[in-house]
């Protein structure tokens, strides 16, 4: 529309006066504001920006490609991704705690997208400088925070060696006079995809805090498929608008026993938590129709063999909080 352009406009005015001749560097998540956050940046000063998306493993069925791929051919964005998987896994090995869980992942994180920005720093040219850092901060973050911009003082004592000790960059937030619907309206304006501009929110550690028990390689694929039919139902339903977002949750340390063809099974449950909610601080559990929950149920006990019992969380939020973990 025309306000969205002209939102466009003026932000891809502002970032390359911020810029100027230098190089900005944008973590992406995945999430619709660093995508869209990212995709301005693009629009303002091209090549100057470099994407940095740090792949932990614990993305849901086709999130990265959608990054990697998708992302890249609606922007033309200089992309850098890390496979971290293994690194991840290995971490979290033996975890069941969730606060633990949260605590590895966020420090890995840091780890491995700090070692990428100080990579990206010193191959930069040196009338070039790596001096801004994207950030997707939105209007409600900002007043929340108190509203002060700021710079990102990044201690790099993790890095390869040779670089300097502490990176200090700049912020740039081009979407923080916005509301996120204001956010979706603008990455279509850029062209981004529908399934990053209308994705449902997403937690940072990802699947990790969606299996009740330690994280395995296996276990993470059996959870992905299941989430992955849950989506594709609920999208087909046309529920996607109506529900604020639906973890499937694995309950990875519980098994029960079950009948398929003239077998005996013993296999693990899955939880679907959908729920409606205006901003996640509280929540309802949302009325799904019978008929898409059945649905939902056969598909994820046929096509995942290790699953053989799906229910359905009815709690509000307080007391049980959206996720699990
Ligand atoms: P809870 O479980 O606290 O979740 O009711 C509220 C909302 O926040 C999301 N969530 C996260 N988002 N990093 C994120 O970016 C996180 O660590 C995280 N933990 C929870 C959750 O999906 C829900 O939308």
């Amino acid at each position: 529309s025309w306000t969205t352009a002209s939102i466009v406009d003026e932000q891809v005015e502002a970032v390359r006066e911020q810029v100027g001749g230098k190089r900005a560097i944008c973590g992406l998540s995945g999430g619709v504001d660093s995508a869209v956050a990212a995709a301005l940046v693009q629009k303002a000063i091209g090549t100057q920006l470099t994407c940095v998306y740090v792949d932990h493993g614990l993305m849901r069925k086709g999130e990265t490609e959608q990054v990697e791929k998708d992302f890249v051919a609606a922007t033309g964005v200089q992309l850098k991704v890390v496979d971290a998987s293994e690194r991840f896994l290995a971490a979290l090995a033996g975890v069941s705690d969730p606060e633990q869980k949260r605590k590895i992942i966020g420090r890995e994180f840091i780890r491995v997208f700090e070692a990428a920005q100080a990579e990206i720093v010193a191959e930069a040219p040196s009338d070039e400088p790596v001096a801004f850092l994207v950030q997707g901060t939105l209007y409600p973050d900002v007043v929340e925070s108190g509203g002060g911009t700021g710079t990102a003082n990044i201690k790099s004592h993790h890095n390869v060696g040779g670089l300097p000790e502490d990176i200090e960059f700049q912020l740039v937030e081009p979407l923080r006079k916005l509301f996120k619907d204001e956010v979706r309206m603008v990455g279509q304006e850029l062209g981004l995809p529908d399934e990053i501009v209308q994705r449902q929110p997403f937690p940072g550690p990802g699947l990790g805090i969606r299996i009740v028990g330690a994280v395995t390689r296996e276990r993470l694929d059996l959870l992905r498929e299941a989430d992955a039919i849950a989506r594709e139902e609920l999208t087909a339903a046309g529920l996607d608008r109506d529900i604020w977002q639906c973890p499937v949750v694995l309950l990875a340390d519980v098994r029960s026993v079950g009948v398929q063809g003239d077998a005996r099974t013993y296999g693990h449950p899955v939880v679907l938590r959908p729920v409606s909610s205006e901003d996640a601080m509280t929540a309802d559990w949302s009325r799904l129709p019978y008929d898409v929950l059945a649905r939902i149920s056969t598909r994820i006990t046929n096509e995942v063999a290790e699953i053989n019992r799906v229910t359905l969380d009815v709690t509000s939020k307080p007391p049980g909080t959206i996720e699990w973990e």
